[in-house]
């Protein structure tokens, strides 16, 4: 039989294990004969965490692949939104399990994806999962990853015909200006090339307003740039929607 493609889950294994684990313990020293004030604040603190591991299981539960493919919609949104030719060379930043770049490469037969992340101990993801992935696939043979941070890209100016990136850069823990990692990624993007870019670039305090950021695109070289909220373009469960409502997707042309 095939191996089945493994990309992994939005919500980390090790986060809903922790919470589980926490509110174990807390549930263990509320027990212990200590005043009752001190039990009370366990017990609300124990319900409080019991709330956010529900919602933690909810999205996981939404994110697991296959699961009326809620996660290929999203994918999917990015390849039919980046204005391309598919000639060339695309670069996916923050590529986790590699299905993004493998979407693409299936989508177009003639390119080339490279496939960068930092692949931190928060996710499960890792280069040999891409790998496995590319090859379960059929499309190793054009797709390549790299560990590398998107902060600092270890390729020439103007090197791609095509920029991608899924809910990343908004990770980035290096640096507090999250824009800075958009900034490397168009570096690396050819004069004329395309770009699609989702995230959750609403979200003021990580990148500032669309129209400040829409013009430090302009400052980079952008000459072209549209955006699109994803909630209205991809059917979200209702209880996923508020916390989506922030994600964007930018597309156009350098
Ligand atoms: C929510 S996951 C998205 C993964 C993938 N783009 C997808 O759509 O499935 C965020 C990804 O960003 C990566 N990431 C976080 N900080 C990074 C950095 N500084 N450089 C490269 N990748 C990073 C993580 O390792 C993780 O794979």
């Amino acid at each position: 039989m095939d191996e089945p493609v493994d990309y992994g889950n939005w919500v980390p294994k090790n986060l809903l294990y922790s919470a589980i684990v926490l509110i174990i313990i807390l549930i263990i020293f509320s027990l212990f004969p200590l005043l009752l004030i001190l039990r009370i604040i366990l017990w609300v603190l124990s319900v409080v965490l019991l709330f956010a591991c529900c919602y933690l299981f909810l999205l996981y539960y939404h994110f697991t692949v296959n699961n009326k493919e809620l996660q290929y919609k999203i994918w999917d949104f990015v390849v039919q939104k980046l204005p391309w030719n598919g000639k060339g060379k695309v670069l996916d930043v923050g590529t986790g399990a590699g299905a993004l770049a493998i979407r693409v490469a299936k989508h177009y037969p003639h390119s080339k994806i490279y496939g960068i992340d930092s692949w931190g101990k928060m996710w499960n993801y890792s280069k040999r999962m891409c790998e496995k992935n590319a090859e379960i696939e059929g499309v190793s043979s054009r797709t390549s990853f790299q560990k590398t941070s998107a902060r600092k890209l270890p390729f020439n100016d103007e090197e791609f015909d095509a920029i991608v990136s899924n809910f990343v850069f908004h990770e980035v823990r290096n640096t507090k200006d999250k824009t800075k990692a958009i900034k490397e990624a168009f570096r690396v993007l050819k004069k004329g090339g395309s770009f699609a870019l989702q995230d959750i670039f609403k979200k003021k305090r990580k990148f500032g307003t669309i129209e400040t950021l829409i013009s430090n695109f302009k400052k980079w070289g952008v000459e072209e740039v549209n955006y699109e909220y994803i909630i209205d373009e991809i059917e979200f469960p209702k209880i996923l929607r508020a916390e989506f409502s922030s994600a964007i997707l930018f597309y156009g042309i350098k």
